[in-house]
């Protein structure tokens, strides 16, 4: 039995973070089945640019990895899926590969997500692109660290947040699919002014109340516009 999914158990942590946690409890109300799905805009994507290599981290069951059309696939999930049993920091380790695409899904936790990013812009192919999933949570439950809830985006968004801020790299969040983050190695088009101590303090209420501008949202539309003239 897996005790730290069970559902009780993260009733419990639900409870405990009610009381101590931060307490905003808005919503956004996407509704993400209206959207095309992260394997469409991918599959589009390495077409639009006829792109041949694809590195996805966390493939967990394959649903994306297996649907993704491209000459050359690497998935890296220490759990389950992929091609590369083991975790993305063990794999950049190793890895000699450059890629056109690369998809970052593996542990939702920002401090690992700072790593996947910064590790993916040394072996992106000039031209190529680095997506991440699950950027937008739709309410507090979603993003809480350690997970608490059972659809977990985790606090991908935080460094989504800390690249608007970087001027080496430009970065863009597509509204479909949980949100798709998009992160361009080119210098920063609109470059996010927040202090070090605010990036490090950053709430669910300051991301609900700004998360238009922090995350800089496009459509799928305008995705597509952007790669094209890049
Ligand atoms: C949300 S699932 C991935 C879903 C998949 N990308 C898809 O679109 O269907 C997250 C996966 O990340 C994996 N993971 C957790 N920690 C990781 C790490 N440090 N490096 C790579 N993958 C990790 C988990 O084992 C899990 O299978």
């Amino acid at each position: 039995m897996n005790y730290k999914n069970n559902k009780y158990i993260l009733k419990f942590k639900r409870f405990l973070y009610y009381i101590y946690g931060e307490k905003f409890f808005k919503q956004l109300d996407y509704n993400w089945s209206d959207y095309p799905s992260r394997s469409e805009i991918i599959n589009k994507l390495i077409a639009t640019k006829k792109y041949s290599s694809f590195l996805e981290i966390g493939c967990d069951k394959n649903v994306n990895f297996s649907n993704v059309s491209i000459s050359r696939k690497v998935g890296v999930d220490p759990n389950s899926g992929g091609t590369h049993k083991m975790t993305s920091d063990e794999f950049f380790k190793i890895n000699k590969e450059k890629f056109d695409l690369i998809f970052i899904d593996g542990l939702h936790v920002t401090s690992q997500v700072d790593r996947d990013i910064d590790n993916s812009l040394k072996c992106i192919n000039k031209n190529g692109l680095i997506l991440l999933h699950d950027c937008l949570p739709k309410k507090i439950w979603h993003q809480v660290v350690p997970c608490i809830y059972p659809k977990w985006n985790g606090d991908v968004w935080k460094s989504i947040v800390k690249s608007r801020t970087r001027d080496d790299i430009n970065t863009y969040t597509i509204i479909a699919d949980h949100g798709i983050g998009l992160i361009i190695k080119e210098k920063n088009k609109k470059i996010l002014n927040l202090s070090k101590e605010k990036l490090k303090k950053l709430k669910f209420k300051d991301y609900f109340n700004n998360h238009s501008e922090y995350m800089n949202l496009i459509s799928v539309e305008k995705f597509f516009d952007i790669v094209k003239q890049q």
